[in-house]
């Protein structure tokens, strides 16, 4: 099994990375600080297959790399790594780009939706990384246990990189997803990202995170 960089300690990291150790992998959870609180006691309870760093350490430790930190930020957490860490590998992006200076609901940065996307940002920011668009349209639970909401949701996914989107879906797959559609390039993620503001809305209507999006054919 291999090697997996997780940036972000909220909750999306950490239930992605409580997922990736129970299926075999070894896993390192970035921070802004090398110890930080949270990523030590979910460290803790996981063994010797998980570790905590700093962001860097954990995108140089990964073969592939989880995007996992608040939209806000991501953009200056990525292009603060260095080219090294990341050069010619899979970073799954799940970031999105949310505001939330006005309060609930938030909106989607402008200069970041309709004509644009983070994804799409991302990619430019780090030319030699492969991104992948995914996950992101679903609350973090879900992300690897799609099998809790009934009726076989649909996850999107999108990237330039064929083998990188392979990769994803390989591991998608193994967290349980049965229905994957690729959108095709990353400025997809436009797409992608412009569903959050109606998953808000379903969320606040349904007074949890409990459902999924489906295509059905
Ligand atoms: N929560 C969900 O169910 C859900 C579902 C779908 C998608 N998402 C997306 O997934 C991402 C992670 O969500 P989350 O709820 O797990 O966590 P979050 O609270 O959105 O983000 C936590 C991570 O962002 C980093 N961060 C926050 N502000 C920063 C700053 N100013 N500079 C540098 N780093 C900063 C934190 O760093 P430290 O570790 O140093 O504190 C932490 O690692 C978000 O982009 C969100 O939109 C979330």
């Amino acid at each position: 099994m291999g090697k997996i960089g997780i940036l972000g300690t909220g909750v999306v990291g950490s239930t992605i990375g409580i997922k990736l150790i129970e299926l075999g992998y070894e896993v390192k959870m970035g921070s802004r600080i090398p110890k930080n609180e949270k990523a030590l006691a979910w460290a803790k309870s996981l063994g010797e297959k998980a570790s905590v760093g700093t962001f860097e350490s954990a995108a140089s430790f990964g073969s592939i790399i989880f995007n996992c930190t608040k939209g806000e930020a991501a953009l200056d957490v990525l292009k603060s790594l260095s080219t090294a860490s990341i050069e010619n590998k899979v970073l799954i992006d799940i970031s999105n780009p949310l505001d939330f200076s006005k309060g609930m609901p938030p909106s989607l940065y402008p200069s970041l939706s309709n004509t644009n996307s983070l994804g799409e940002e991302i990619q430019k920011a780090l030319p030699h990384t492969k991104i992948v668009k995914t996950l992101n349209i679903v609350s973090a639970g879900t992300m690897v246990n799609p099998g809790n909401i009934q009726g076989e949701p649909s996850m999107f996914i999108c990237g330039n990189d064929g083998a990188a989107k392979s990769e994803t879906v390989k591991l998608l797959t193994q967290f349980g997803w049965k229905d994957i559609i690729d959108l095709g390039d990353i400025t997809a993620a436009r797409g992608i990202e412009m569903l959050l503001p109606v998953w808000i809305r379903t969320m606040q209507l349904m007074g949890n995170g409990n459902f999924a999006f489906k295509v059905l054919r």
